[in-house]
């Protein structure tokens, strides 16, 4: 115990003081929650996409399953992509909240504001870079009581006596692997076994496929002028108003406040609900109106990196999606009683940045008009909002249903029920009927090609 390295034992000790936290703030009571609390984008809790967990962290609604009612229809497979829990900000970001709070606690004006002087007096900076992006206890706990839920949800499928036939997988990062482990104490925890035993694999082609793609990696993510709009739209007119608005009230001069600095004063007040849930004085500083502008600038940057803005950064994820169909197909295929049972489920557990892809190359979240630097104003109802579609522990659940016209496919997000474009008035289609609308997905979306093919004289940006 006391051999641990100087960086664990800190770690350590930052879990501990939440451990004293969560003793004594248990949890927030509703009116306690930071007003902005469901603009916070990726770093969103995911209790602020399902606020009934708020009241009640196991409940479920089974109504969510929505088969036909009069086919006599039972779940016989589950593929679950899960992104992991909350977790502690990345060292980079640390490093943006410490020149943050130095230049508040020794430049801004000395104002009687409650919260300003709570900042400047109580609240203490204790992030260290070695927290790096790590699952905090609040993030096990997301999916420990994901799992549990999703047991209630189904159990024929996630029950005790399939422990072994159950397929785990994880991305190699910490987090996912903390979150995998997790699921599974959630699980044992729910068929009240005593001693958790883990078997996963760590999987990175298949939940991090966006880094082994070049035509992602080269034309996307190291391309500037593909996240122009990002750039442009951080300098507009709507993030200098949220600038200046905050300037003044910490009697800053504006240009001492660049809009990292914004963001981490945002993202402050994101992490110490998240991790601690606490309402943290950071928060004061931002009305909704500003929350909308910085949850609009968090938006573009996911949509022009990692969705529908390039077509190759969901194409990124054709092995993903061709592993989600593969196995569809396999435990949808007729069988006879002498047969291996099907997988009863597929638990795969990445990133946001694992999800939206896919999610976009299901042709999920595509509003007619683009997000941009210019359009703010006419984005007000835009379905694309990753604060409701990737918080934190964030899942899309494919289920499989036996009926009597043959096996049916029901997509969920975060518990949701989501209609599949192209089949928008049934919860449940025929699996077959949804094969048909991915016909050029199943039959193409071929990562070598897509990725690598620069030889086929492809240019990246291809038409889904
Ligand atoms: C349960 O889910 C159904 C289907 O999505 C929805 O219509 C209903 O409002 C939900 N009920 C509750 C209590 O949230
Ligand atoms: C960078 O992005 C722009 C805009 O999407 C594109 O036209 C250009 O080809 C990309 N550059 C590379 C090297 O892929």
């Amino acid at each position: 115990m006391f051999s641990v390295s100087p960086p664990r034992s800190r770690l350590l000790l930052a879990a501990l003081s939440l451990l004293v936290t969560r003793l004594s703030c248990s949890s927030l009571s509703v009116s306690d929650i930071p007003h902005i609390a469901s603009f916070f984008g990726t770093k969103t809790r995911y209790e602020e996409v399902n606020p009934h967990l708020l009241r009640d962290i196991s409940s479920v609604n089974r109504s969510v399953l929505k088969p036909p009612p009069t086919e006599g229809c039972t779940p016989v497979h589950l593929t679950a992509v899960i992104r992991h829990g909350s977790r502690f900000p990345t060292a980079k970001n640390i490093r943006r909240i410490q020149r943050l709070s130095e230049l508040v606690r020794t430049e801004a004006s000395r104002n009687s504001a409650d919260w300003l002087q709570e900042i400047q007096g109580r609240w203490e900076m204790w992030y260290t870079e070695d927290m790096d992006g790590q699952l905090v206890m609040k993030g096990r706990e997301d999916l420990r009581q994901l799992a549990k839920r999703l047991y209630v949800l189904f159990p024929s499928l996630l029950s005790e006596e399939n422990l072994r036939r159950i397929n785990l997988r994880s991305s190699s990062k910490h987090r996912c692997v903390s979150s995998v482990e997790a699921f599974q104490e959630g699980l044992q925890d729910a068929w009240r076994r005593g001693e958790v035993q883990y078997s996963h694999e760590v999987d990175d082609e298949l939940m991090r496929f966006f880094e082994r793609c070049r035509g992602f990696v080269e034309g996307v993510e190291n391309n500037r002028t593909a996240l122009i709009e990002v750039e442009k739209f951080k300098h507009g007119d709507e993030m200098d108003g949220v600038r200046r608005r905050l300037a003044e009230k910490l009697g800053l001069s504006h240009h001492r406040l660049t809009p990292e600095l914004v963001e981490a004063a945002f993202f402050l007040c994101s992490y110490e609900l998240s991790i601690k849930s606490v309402h943290s004085p950071w928060c004061f500083l931002f009305d909704e109106k500003d929350a909308k502008v910085l949850e609009y600038k968090s938006d573009l940057k996911q949509y022009w990196k990692r969705s529908h803005g390039h077509a190759i950064s969901s194409m990124s994820s054709c092995p993903l999606f061709h592993h989600v169909f593969r196995t569809l197909d396999k435990a949808g295929r007729p069988r006879r009683a002498t047969d291996e049972p099907p997988e009863p489920a597929s638990i795969l557990v990445g990133h946001a940045e694992t999800l939206l892809p896919l999610l976009s190359l299901l042709g999920l979240y595509k509003d007619q008009t683009p997000p941009t630097a210019s359009n703010y104003h006419s984005q007000h109802g835009r379905s694309f909002r990753s604060s409701l579609i990737v918080p934190y522990a964030a899942n899309v659940l494919f289920v499989l249903y036996d009926c009597q016209r043959g096996p049916r496919l029901q997509l969920l997000v975060n518990e949701s029920p989501v209609r599949f474009p192209g089949l928008e008035n049934e919860d449940a289609p025929l699996y077959r009927d949804v094969r048909a609308v991915y016909r050029h997905l199943l039959d193409g979306c071929d990562f070598e090609k897509e990725c690598e093919g620069r030889s086929v004289g492809r240019a990246p940006n291809i038409e889904l």
